[in-house]
């Protein structure tokens, strides 16, 4: 398969985080083009480096979106691959926007059978082995693209994570988190509720001159946080914190006038992610939200500072 447009990149993030995600890229110097949902189109002026993002491909081919009928699709889909030459192991994972009448897999299997030597299906639930060529195929209501993964794995699946607990946190919303949390050297981070490390492991590698401290009522999750990362100091007791980072378990619905933040200690800035009904205690005033949806959950993230 020729790299035909090799400077564009789909990138795709967690629903609520795609307007952070293309500032995050802008940044870096890359043109984003295109935000729609869960996706944003680039031109790269180099490496694309991004850690809010959940996975990047590189684009192929694209045609104008086919609509919603079957007979479209596979019009659509064989002028897509036409200049497309198989590729030995291939999987494809498609994705659209709006109502249709053919399904995620009808995709995936027509630009298969095309360019596939042999395709593997995920039709019937049964993952591709290791060592395909990953292909995306996304329906944004305008265009349909067609991408290739350049990385052997995900983004969003991060090198540094050997344990995971119940409730780690997606390491993109992790480092939305960081950035939203404006850390700065010499800073005293904590994580009150910390699990498997996600947060601080990502802001550390954000903002590497601040200290950062996290605890957990659960040995186990400290257990495992020392193994993603040896270097952060999980379980002690915080200094006045400058951030705050958290994300405490979504499930637990606490009655009307409880707030689990009540025993954490006060912070220039906090930045947590809530799940439905959760608040923070009154000391805090909330300037920033921003809804999200992670793990089919509904989900706000939040910047909070001390005071009226
Ligand atoms: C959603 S997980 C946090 C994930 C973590 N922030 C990360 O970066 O992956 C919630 C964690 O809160 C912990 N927890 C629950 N109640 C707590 C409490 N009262 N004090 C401290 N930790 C608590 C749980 O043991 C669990 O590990």
């Amino acid at each position: 398969m020729p790299s035909a447009r090799s400077a564009e990149f789909l990138v795709r993030t967690v629903t609520g985080l795609e307007r952070l995600t293309a500032a995050e890229l802008t940044e870096a110097g890359h043109r984003v083009v295109d935000v729609t949902k869960r996706q944003l189109v680039v031109e790269a002026a180099g490496p694309v480096e991004t850690r809010l993002a959940d996975d990047q491909f590189t684009i192929r081919a694209s045609v104008p979106d086919p609509g919603h009928t079957r007979t479209a699709l596979g019009r659509a889909v064989a002028e897509l691959t036409r200049h497309l030459a198989p590729e030995p192991r291939l999987s494809v994972t498609a994705s659209f926007t709006g109502a249709r009448n053919f399904s995620r897999y009808d995709i995936e299997d027509a630009v298969g059978a095309r360019l596939g030597a042999p395709y593997f299906s995920r039709r019937h639930g049964t993952p591709p082995p290791p060592g395909t060529t990953d292909v995306r195929v996304a329906l944004d209501g305008k265009v349909m693209w067609l991408g290739v993964r350049p990385h052997a794995v995900p983004l969003h699946r991060r090198a540094w994570r050997r344990a995971t607990v119940v409730g780690s946190l997606h390491p993109p919303v992790a480092a939305a988190m960081a950035r939203l949390a404006d850390l700065r050297p010499g800073h005293v981070v904590l994580d009150p509720c910390c699990g498997a490390g996600t947060l601080l492991i990502e802001a550390r590698l954000r903002e590497p001159g601040a200290s950062y401290h996290g605890r957990d009522v659960d040995p186990k999750a400290i257990e495992a946080a020392r193994l993603n990362e040896p270097a952060i100091d999980w379980r002690t007791e915080e200094r006045n914190p400058d951030r705050i980072l958290a994300n405490p378990p979504w499930g637990v619905r606490l009655p009307a006038t409880a707030r689990f933040s009540r025993g954490w200690p006060e912070a220039e800035r906090l930045v947590a992610v809530l799940g439905e009904g959760q608040r923070l205690d009154r000391r805090w005033r909330t300037v920033e939200e921003h809804p999200l949806t992670v793990a089919g959950r509904h989900v706000r993230m939040i910047v909070a500072l001390i005071g009226k």
